[in-house]
């Protein structure tokens, strides 16, 4: 099973995909987790050129097209092996990622980045968690956690993105929720880790 885990900045999604390894791999079950940008060798070169303020600009296709090379890379190196010897893939971000950011917040048109990504055989994951949260509250956890952590500079390009932008983002993954309530669950961000967690952990008994 490929489980992917959305949501914005400071939703908490990497503390929360460490959580549900540890908790997969208690209960037996052989799980792997990963990122975008940034699952592979390559990735984790293009995740600097993404996410550094660097004071370039990257037009909103050029950013569609490393992240759908970042993607693809992932998908042949890791993911798709990984399924293939029947272990859960959890992957803190994938295309709905493409879809909220480049295409909904940045405006590339949605129909042209799924023609892309029909081209390059870019699959659905099978369950998606979508942590949601207030642009707001997000945005500042994660302002707070850059400049404690020092990652800024290297990693702060969205962050230093205004807060249209980020509600944006949230609105077009509420949209995407409810577009395919088959595959995203919603899983409200607020509150303690402890309390997050414990609404993931139902759904990944109920999936696995
Ligand atoms: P994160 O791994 O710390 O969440 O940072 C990844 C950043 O990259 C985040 O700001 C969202 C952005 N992003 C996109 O804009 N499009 C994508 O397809 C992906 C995977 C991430």
């Amino acid at each position: 099973m490929f489980i992917t885990f959305e949501g914005i900045e400071g939703s908490g999604k990497s503390l929360q995909i460490a959580r549900s390894a540890a908790y997969l791999k208690e209960k037996g079950i052989d799980c792997l987790g990963t990122r975008e940008p940034g699952g592979t060798g390559f990735g984790i070169e293009l995740r600097k050129i993404l996410l550094g303020t660097n004071g370039y600009s990257i037009e909103p296709w050029c950013e569609v097209l490393l992240y759908l090379a970042d993607r693809y890379q992932h998908l042949k190196e890791v993911i798709e092996p990984a399924l293939a010897r029947g272990v859960v893939v959890l992957s803190d971000r994938y295309q709905d990622a493409t879809r909220a950011y480049q295409g909904a917040a940045r405006g590339v048109s949605g129909a042209e980045i799924e023609k892309l990504s029909q081209v390059l055989g870019i699959r659905e994951p099978d369950r998606t968690i979508l942590l949601d949260l207030a642009a707001e509250e997000g945005l500042g956890r994660a302002r707070t956690r850059n400049l404690l952590s020092g990652t800024a500079e290297s990693e702060g390009r969205f962050e230093a993105e205004d807060l249209a932008f980020h509600t944006r983002v949230r609105g077009a993954y509420l949209e995407l929720a409810a577009l395919h309530p088959e595959r995203i669950s919603i899983v409200p961000a607020s509150g303690t880790p402890d309390e997050v967690f414990s609404r993931i952990r139902g759904l990944l008994d109920q999936w696995l």
